[in-house]
């Protein structure tokens, strides 16, 4: 099998494409014959170096969260899968930039066959952080009027759409060439964040989803109903600054779940969620994750690996 490996922590151009030998499924495990592998900020955080006191990892390493593909061998009292399964998940921290992985089974969950590999590939990250986001922590309701900043991008576009089922009112900031296409995903007002403060134009909200942090997320407060929730998996909001505001601000980190990533196939099953994917070859993981850590793509990267 070939994998991209980081021998340091450091820039893209460092990466490698090396030949390795085949994993092997340990218990409860399954090894995936890859079709596609997801791109997202945590993959070039990692590689930055930023989280390696909170995420020591043994070098050398091969970057990528997530994966799409089909069951090519089981572990010991792996049972929820058979060989030969199209599959999807949150594999880990490091680990699916390659051709062949070993996931856990309680990771993955069955690709709707609505969902091309490639699509699917792209899902599982994003998708379960804007639902963990949206309905565990900031238990959004029908009605409820929700600001989404940094909207068009993998978990921005994952949420506009899960909002808008729950039949919440979706306001979303962006910069102006991804107006129509949050408008096509179900946002009712978008705010180019470049030309316009957004709290200049937005009524009062009950819950911020902060995928941006930092002078975004501060200024977020001040358009938060009382008792409203700002929900940012990016950085922690300030206490005094939610209480201040009378509301509630919540930071969370991912958890992976098989289980509540098979309901959100369902939704792709029946043509109520949809995912924007730009593909690029796996052999060019080193462009796909610059272009990611330009902050400005939409929907989600992902690498073919075939390619
Ligand atoms: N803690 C966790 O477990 C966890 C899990 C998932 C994600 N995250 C974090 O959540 C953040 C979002 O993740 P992602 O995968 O959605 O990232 P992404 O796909 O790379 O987001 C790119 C989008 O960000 C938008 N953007 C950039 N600056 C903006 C600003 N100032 N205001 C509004 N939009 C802005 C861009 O929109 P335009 O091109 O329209 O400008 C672009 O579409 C990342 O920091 C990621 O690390 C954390």
């Amino acid at each position: 099998m070939k994998a991209i490996r980081v021998a340091q922590y450091g820039q893209p151009e460092d990466f490698m494409f090396e030949n390795m030998p085949s994993p092997v499924p340990g218990k409860g495990e399954v090894l995936i014959e890859v079709a596609g592998s997801g791109v997202n900020p945590i993959d070039w955080k990692v590689l930055s170096g930023a989280m390696k006191a909170f995420i020591p990892l043994q070098l050398p390493y091969t970057p990528g969260v997530e994966v799409a593909g089909r069951v090519a061998a089981l572990g010991e009292d792996a049972s929820r899968f058979s060989v030969g399964d199209e599959v999807f998940g949150f594999i880990d921290i490091v680990g699916g930039y390659a051709t062949e992985v070993v996931a856990s089974e309680d990771r993955l969950a069955h690709r709707p066959s609505r969902l091309p590999a490639l699509h699917a590939s792209g899902v599982p990250a994003v998708a379960l952080t804007a639902w963990q986001a949206l309905h565990e922590h900031a238990r959004i309701k029908a009605g409820q009027r929700v600001l989404i900043h940094g909207a068009a991008g993998g978990v921005g576009s994952m949420a506009v759409q899960m909002a808008r089922i729950t039949g919440a009112i979706v306001i979303a900031t962006a910069s102006d060439h991804n107006h129509g296409y949050l408008r096509e995903l179900g946002a009712s007002q978008v705010i180019d964040y470049n030309e316009m403060r957004f709290e200049a134009l937005v009524e009062p909200v009950d819950v911020v989803l902060d995928l941006v942090g930092g002078d975004t997320q501060t200024r977020s407060w001040s358009v938060l109903k009382p008792g409203g929730v700002l929900v940012s998996p990016v950085s922690p909001p300030d206490p005094q600054q939610a209480e201040a505001a009378g509301a509630t601000g919540k930071h969370f980190a991912t958890r992976s779940d098989g289980a509540q990533l098979q309901g959100i196939a369902a939704l792709f099953e029946n043509g109520e969620l949809a995912i924007e994917v730009e593909v690029l070859p796996l052999s060019q993981a080193e462009s796909a994750l610059r272009k990611s850590w330009g902050r400005h793509t939409r929907g989600k990267l992902v690498l073919d690996a075939s390619l």
